[in-house]
């Protein structure tokens, strides 16, 4: 099917016709009488195109265009004018209509339009289509992940950010806990109000149960004046308490109070303060397990965990390398005012063979070197830190990687040993393409193959 039509022509003869001839061209086709039978139609199912007559008893076409660009903005109108009234088709491409034809007219004439039309209509479709893909790959602003595990997330962020549940945001460092953390306050109703963050690693016990609920004057030695807490500054707003894990036992009691009862009180006082705050703590560790060592309250932590967005390590996805690199790539030739643009093949191996235990804030360093150090439009290996280089012998590229997930899968490992050792051959071999094959033993029209499929898989992703 080519696309679904409306005719409406008050001549029983002629939107017959016309039915029949652009059925025979391959269209899906309705007919009305009058614009009243179209609008029927129209609210009925939608159609790409609607042929109308511009005069016609009852409802005029130009109010009927008026009436179908409400209904439906995506479809178009073509209006069919007598002779000689084409000023009043000029004022209805005005008002929206896509083109006109003056009747009578061969169909072949409306044919070409129509064709012309249809591909109108489906650049706008793929405009569309593009623009979801985009914006989905830059969801909440700051976070960009494509991965199937990252777009997992971002739907669940979706639903979960503008409600006032508990999130538990585990992953380890550089994951970007805390960028989530701020996309779930700014895309909730508290988003005016206060986001309040807290690490509960730095603070000893004292300073902690200050810092969380606040204290009287004289609580304790020091205390020299009344101070509130973050609960208390967090009221209407969100609360962020990173590093959750950290906090002490007796303290986890009180923590586990506010979270149930929304009620507190400061440090050395009597006095009750209810607050209402939204509670999101983040972790780089294994609360379950913590809780089956007894590290950790098991009722604090069904408490934190009624929800749990896990951000997975970024050796886990590595999708998402060529677009977070493109993304630093602009964000730090801005800053530092360079022509950087994209990276050589063999640095680009470098990055997605790269193991990347620190994650995405490491990934976000290496290109912060490397735009700093680069000395024209193009990145390379020399460019980023030396202990990316720094893969001397081959057998160490054999070690596998027993931090990540089991099952291992067997095809990525392979490749990923693959692209090491072509990388460490690169590498060995300063860059010389028959040097490196030689290295490896394989032919250079086979290295090249391999580079090329490389930088293909990561143009397709986008530029590096
Ligand atoms: N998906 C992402 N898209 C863009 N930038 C990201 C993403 N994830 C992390 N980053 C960037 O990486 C850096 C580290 O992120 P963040 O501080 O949120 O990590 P974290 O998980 O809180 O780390 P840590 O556990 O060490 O505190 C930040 O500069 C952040 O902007
Ligand atoms: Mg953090």
């Amino acid at each position: 099917m080519k696309g679904k039509i409306l005719v409406i022509d008050d001549e029983k003869l002629k939107r017959l016709t016309l039915k029949s001839q652009l059925e025979d061209d391959g269209y899906d086709v309705n007919i009305g009488e009058n614009a009243f039978v179209g609008l029927k139609h129209l609210n009925k199912s939608t159609f790409d195109v609607v042929i109308t007559d511009l005069r016609m008893p009852s409802m005029d076409g130009l109010t009927f265009l008026k009436e179908i660009k409400k209904l439906s903005s995506e479809t178009e109108v073509i209006m069919m004018t007598a002779y000689g009234t084409v000023e009043n088709a000029v004022e209805a491409m005005k008002e929206g209509a896509y083109d006109y034809i003056t009747k009578p007219f061969a169909y072949d004439e409306l044919s070409i339009k129509l064709n012309r039309l249809m591909q109108h209509q489906k650049g706008k479709v793929e405009i569309k289509a593009l623009q979801k893909k985009i914006q989905s790959q830059y969801r909440y602003q700051n976070l960009i992940g494509r991965s199937k595990a990252m777009q997992t997330i971002f739907d669940k962020a979706d639903i979960v950010a503008d409600s006032d549940t508990t999130i538990l945001i585990q992953g380890e460092t550089g994951t970007g806990k805390e960028v989530m953390a701020n996309a779930l306050h700014y895309n909730s109703h508290r988003k005016a109000r206060p986001f309040i963050k807290l690490s509960c690693a730095i603070l000893n016990r004292e300073l902690l149960e200050s810092e969380l609920f606040g204290h009287e004057r004289g609580a304790f030695t020091g205390a020299l004046r009344r101070k509130s807490g973050r609960f208390e500054l967090a009221d209407k707003g969100t609360i962020f308490l990173d590093e959750v894990d950290d906090i002490p036992l007796d303290l986890q009691v009180k923590l586990l109070r506010v979270i149930q009862e929304r009620i507190f009180e400061r440090v050395g006082g009597e006095e009750s303060f209810n607050v209402d705050v939204r509670v999101i703590c983040a972790t780089k560790k294994d609360l379950k397990q913590m809780v089956s060592e007894g590290k950790f309250r098991e009722d604090l932590y069904y408490r934190l965990n009624v929800v749990k967005i896990e951000l997975p390590p970024l050796r886990e996805r590595h999708e998402d390398i060529p677009l977070l690199v493109k993304h630093f790539l602009e964000k730090f030739s801005k800053v530092k005012n360079k022509s950087a643009k994209h990276f050589s093949p063999e640095s680009q191996k470098v990055l997605l063979t790269h193991n990347w235990p620190g994650n995405v804030r490491e990934l976000e360093n290496v290109v912060e070197h490397a735009v700093t150090l680069c000395k024209s439009d193009h990145i390379d290996v020399d460019d980023m830190p030396d202990y990316l280089q720094e893969v001397s012998t081959p057998e160490g590229l054999f070690a596998l990687d027993a931090r990540g997930e089991k099952p291992i899968n067997l095809s990525q490992a392979i490749s990923d040993l693959e692209n090491r050792l072509i990388c460490w051959a690169l590498k060995e071999a300063q860059g010389n393409q028959v040097k490196a094959a030689e290295l490896l033993n394989i032919p250079r029209t086979t290295l090249r193959d391999k580079l090329a499929r490389t930088k293909g898989e990561s143009e397709n992703h986008s530029n590096m």
